[in-house]
């Protein structure tokens, strides 16, 4: 089979913003306790921060770090996390049905920020609080000192305000599962409060509002409708969240879902701009993707979910991914770079062992995932300038299924392109970066790049993953069965750029 892409240097989406390479820390099984924070582990330092994770960490490459919730934030009490250990208390979980000991918070999290060079970005509860709380902890983590807030913060060790700019007005709040959900009326009105307080005592931070938590949701649409217009001067982002599935056990259409991302994003921005046309506005809301990745196996059952005796940091969620689920994840990261110029912010959902790129054993090794590389991949190559890419590729028709609740529901995708393509061009190096993902299952895909105003470029790595079973996982005995591998026969001659690619593959190629 064959493809084409055309591009020119100077046709442009937009820029990556730094802050589209998150991830995402939540108090959840183990993420924090046993993931990034396992004191007593052969390798953690005297914070009990995980060394081994810190480096798999750094290697991911995420830019900005979402804590402490996802669902746990909609119940958090944020002053049980700070003060002497053992004066915190220890707490139900009503999120994820665990015992919360508060061992770790805010000021543990900004610590490990700084370990691992990542910009913060924190949520606030409003579910079961408001903006009273919410305003405290701006006032305890950003103002200088000399109030009763920013006092006990220096009290309790941290003397410099943390200096956190990005926020995030609660989460999922249109989801019936969140304690307290609302409606868009409700949630607009608390968001928009919650946010005028936090900025008068920071006019620095940035905020995000809650969109919908998922684009097969029946609020959608009309829910960023009305937060918007509720928090339209208030914030600077509305967020959306996105799990892709392969529930139906069909291939082609699980690697044909991202297409539904790109959807979902141009609704979302279309929604927002048309907040904007109603207020005769050149205002513009940005995206903050801030939850996105593949979940299913451990979600609908509720034993992968919750373990009976409200246990501390049980193993929940701990979904194993496989090759295919590495084509399906490429194929976002490549929905994300080609909408660069309103996505600034994206968080991959999650970080460690929680539906993670990394894993853990509690007290052993900790292991890259298949879709470790995808992601570490676009965070080193796909900072820059995206370019517009006209894809002429044959096309197959899916149906993809995405169950909400007990309720089945199927969206159609009626042309799907066998290749998936991002194009990232480094400035100031002259580079360029490509991200192809090869849909076809079974034939390899020849392709053939005019890549315009690119006279003299030289291929610099390029590299495939792939495996002959879609179904191949890591795991800590085979850390690396499924890793990136030379992608051979990549020919350059003059601006045009050859390849071919494996059935099944995602492949990415940097020339400079
Ligand atoms: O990331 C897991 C959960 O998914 C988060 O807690 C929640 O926000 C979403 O539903």
């Amino acid at each position: 089979r064959q493809a084409s892409v055309l591009m020119d240097r100077d046709f442009a989406i937009g820029h990556t913003d730094p802050r589209l390479f998150g991830a995402f820390v939540e108090h959840l099984g183990r993420c924090v306790y046993g993931g990034i924070f396992e004191p007593g582990h052969p390798t953690a330092d005297e914070k009990g921060f995980r060394g081994d994770v810190l480096e798999l960490v750094k290697e991911l490459g995420p830019t900005i770090m979402r804590y402490p919730g996802g669902n746990f934030v909609s119940g958090y009490n944020w002053e049980d996390g700070v003060g002497p250990v053992e004066q915190r208390p220890v707490r139900l979980d009503l999120a994820w049905f665990s015992t919360e000991p508060n061992t770790f918070g805010t000021n543990e999290f900004m610590d490990w920020c700084r370990a691992a060079q990542v910009e913060p970005m924190l949520a606030v509860n409003l579910g079961t609080r408001g903006g009273d709380a919410a305003r405290n902890l701006v006032e305890y983590c950003n103002h200088p000192g000399g109030t009763y807030w920013s006092d006990l913060r220096r009290q309790h060790g941290w003397e410099q305000p943390h200096g956190i700019k990005f926020w995030c007005l609660g989460n999922e709040m249109d989801g019936p599962w969140q304690m307290e959900y609302k409606t868009a009326t409700q949630y607009g009105l608390v968001a928009k409060e919650a946010a005028k307080m936090m900025r008068w005592i920071d006019p620095t931070i940035e905020l995000a509002a809650c969109g919908s938590s998922g684009r097969n949701m029946p609020t959608f649409g009309r829910w960023e409708d009305e937060v918007l217009e509720h928090t339209f001067e208030h914030a600077e982002y509305i967020s959306l969240h996105t799990y892709l599935n392969n529930y139906a056990q069909d291939t082609k259409a699980f690697l044909a879902c991202p297409d539904l991302m790109d959807q979902f994003i141009e609704e979302v921005v279309a929604v927002a701009d048309g907040v904007a046309a109603r207020r005769r506005s050149n205002r513009r809301i940005m995206l903050s993707f801030d939850e996105w990745n593949v979940w299913y196996r451990t979600r609908r059952n509720r034993k992968d979910r919750v373990k009976e005796g409200w246990p501390v940091a049980p193993p929940i969620l701990e979904e194993i991914y496989t090759m295919e689920d590495a084509l399906a994840f490429g194929g976002a990261c490549i929905s994300l770079l080609n909408h660069a110029d309103r996505v600034k912010s994206a968080c991959l959902a999650q970080l460690v062992n929680v539906i993670a790129p990394i894993m853990t054993e509690t007290g052993g090794p900790a292991w890259r995932q298949t879709i470790f590389h995808p992601f570490a991949q676009m965070s080193r190559l796909g900072r820059g300038k995206v370019l517009r890419t006209q894809v002429t590729s044959d096309t197959y028709e899916a149906t993809y299924y995405d169950p909400r609740g007990a309720q089945d529901l199927y969206f159609p995708i009626p042309a799907v392109p066998y290749l998936k393509v991002a194009a990232v061009a480094d400035e100031q190096s002259g580079g360029l970066s490509l991200f192809l993902l090869n849909r076809d299952l079974d034939q390899e895909l020849d392709v053939s790049i005019d890549a315009r105003g690119f006279a003299s470029l030289a291929v610099r790595e390029a590299l495939e993953l792939r495996h002959d079973d879609l179904r191949a996982a890591n795991s800590s005995a085979r850390p690396d069965h499924v890793a990136p591998a030379p992608l051979a026969g990549v020919r350059v001659e003059g601006g045009r750029i050859r390849a071919t690619l494996k059935p099944a593959s995602w492949n990415v190629i940097s020339l400079a």
